[in-house]
């Protein structure tokens, strides 16, 4: 069996350099290509990454067929994600044929299930070395093993937290990822997170202070704190206070978070919602179910009647907060009635937008087992009026901000690929397209609202500010 090269990181690391000194010689930089599935918790983890290949003496890769090294971090949250990272990696196949020296590792949430380690073992002989999301510092002692040929790698049941202190190549510099916790402790009866990402692990307030501190140094302006679970956060301090002690540091800038869990959201973080100068007057809730009993064989520990109470209390402590919300269509034993009540809530809470998925079975999870698992054109006909009535909800509120002038942070070229269109967000995450220019990337701008689909708003830039 292969083993892990004895020694340390920063040891490896300087090995690798070495290595690749010797190849520079014969007049060829290495390069590497990081390919990201899933949430942004993968494109923060990719930018640890990205780091280490810096740091190891990787330039950028421009495409998989130009890499001496290719990472695909994978997402496991339903079976759709993981299909689609193993045919990305199966193409990959014929790039190791013309390159044999081209290292390809597979990490991620999809390489923390023996399942998948196995068939990526068996089935995918071209695969180096895989890594779970625990083990992702570990990447320097597997690429070494790799270049000096000492066989396959495959990390699973990596224990600790490995990620702090790990180096950090962002992608864009007016956007910075915080993770701020890793993990998740809540065991929603359809959800692998828990058991590919591990318990609860929360990073110590100073580092995370000292990390944002050093981003807004740096130029970022759109800040996202990032956590499974960031309400249950808990270091020397809890996400309330952690949230008012970065709120407190001066500059131009907006800080977001998520996810919030319904059953966590406190009084205090209330409190400091309502008074803060710098976080987005926005709140991802994810509501899952409009149905009670649904919601219970979920194991989401909170009814209908509480998410109300919450919604209404944050509504409450800023009346214009966007809300935005996750829900999970065809949950085994959901009943036509029970659908209906999740209908119900979309149109009681008006949702500024959705985020809804097809219930995925995950092997392991509970839910997996339950009886009554629902048929899947009965879960698309469902799906289908849910994105009808919610898109009504969404023209509806995005309608109402017709004629006003909001701040918008501009992100990058609008996806459309329209000459001149720049697109960006409000303070309160709503996505905005208008006229701009690339100078503009990474400033804020006050824009007025000329025009609002479901999904974005159409606008012109106020000149002179
Ligand atoms: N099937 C469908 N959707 C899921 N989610 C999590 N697990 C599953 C699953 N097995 C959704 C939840 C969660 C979001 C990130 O993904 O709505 O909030
Ligand atoms: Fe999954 Fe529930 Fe944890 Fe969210 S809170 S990551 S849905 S187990």
């Amino acid at each position: 069996m292969t083993r892990l090269p004895q020694l340390t990181e920063q040891e490896a690391i300087a090995a690798v350099c070495r290595l690749q000194e010797k190849r520079r010689e014969t007049g060829k930089e290495p390069k590497a290509f990081v390919l990201t599935f899933g949430c942004q918790q993968n494109e923060a983890d990719s930018e640890k990454l990205r780091g280490l290949c810096d740091a190891m003496g990787y330039g950028v890769a421009a495409s998989p067929e130009d890499a001496d090294l290719i990472l695909v971090n994978t997402c496991a949250i339903r079976e759709h994600a993981e299909l689609k990272a193993l045919s990305t990696v199966g193409r990959y196949k014929h790039i190791k044929e013309g390159n044999p020296n081209l290292i390809i590792g597979v990490c991620g949430c999809m390489t923390a299930q023996a399942h998948r380690v196995d068939e990526l073992k068996h089935r995918y002989p071209y695969v180096d070395f895989t890594m779970e999301p625990a083990a992702m510092g570990k990447l320097p002692l597997l690429v070494y093993a790799a270049l000096e040929k000492r066989g396959r790698l495959f990390l699973l049941e990596e224990t600790g937290d490995a990620l702090e202190g790990l180096p950090i190549t962002r992608s864009e510099k007016h956007r910075a990822w915080v993770s701020i916790m890793y993990g998740c402790n809540n065991f929603c009866s359809y959800c692998i997170v828990p058991y590919v990402r591990g318990r609860e692990r929360s990073r110590e307030s100073s580092a995370i202070i000292s990390e944002v501190k050093s981003v807004i140094a740096d130029g970022a302006k759109d800040i996202t704190l990032l956590g499974q679970n960031v309400n249950s956060y808990r270091s020397d301090m809890d996400f309330a206070d952690l949230l008012a002690a970065l709120d407190a540091i001066e500059g131009e800038y907006v800080l977001r978070f998520m996810t919030s869990h319904p059953k966590d959201v406190s009084p205090r973080l209330l409190s400091v919602l309502a008074s803060a100068k710098h976080v987005e007057p926005h709140f991802h809730l994810p509501l899952q179910s409009g149905s009670d009993g649904i919601l219970k064989k979920m194991n989401r520990h909170y009814d209908k009647a509480h998410y109300l109470s919450v919604v209404k209390a944050l509504r409450k402590a800023n009346p214009e907060v966007v809300l935005t919300s996750d829900i999970i269509v065809g949950f085994p034993g959901e009943t036509e009635e029970d659908f209906a009540d999740t209908l119900a809530m979309l149109e009681e809470v008006r949702f500024d937008s959705v985020f809804s998925f097809i219930y995925s079975a995950r092997k392991g999870t509970p839910a997996a087992a339950m009886e009554a698992q629902v048929p899947s054109e009965v879960q698309s006909a469902r799906f289908e009026r849910l994105l009808a009535l919610q898109g009504e909800i969404s023209r509806e509120k995005n309608e109402a901000y017709l004629g006003k002038t909001v701040r918008v942070l501009v992100d990058s070229p609008s996806k459309n690929g329209k000459e001149g269109m720049y697109s960006g967000r409000t303070d309160g995450g709503k996505l905005v397209h208008m006229q701009a220019a690339a100078s503009y990337i990474g400033r804020f701008l006050s824009v007025r609202i000329e025009s609002a689909t479901p999904f974005a708003l159409m606008g012109t830039v106020v000149p002179n500010q």
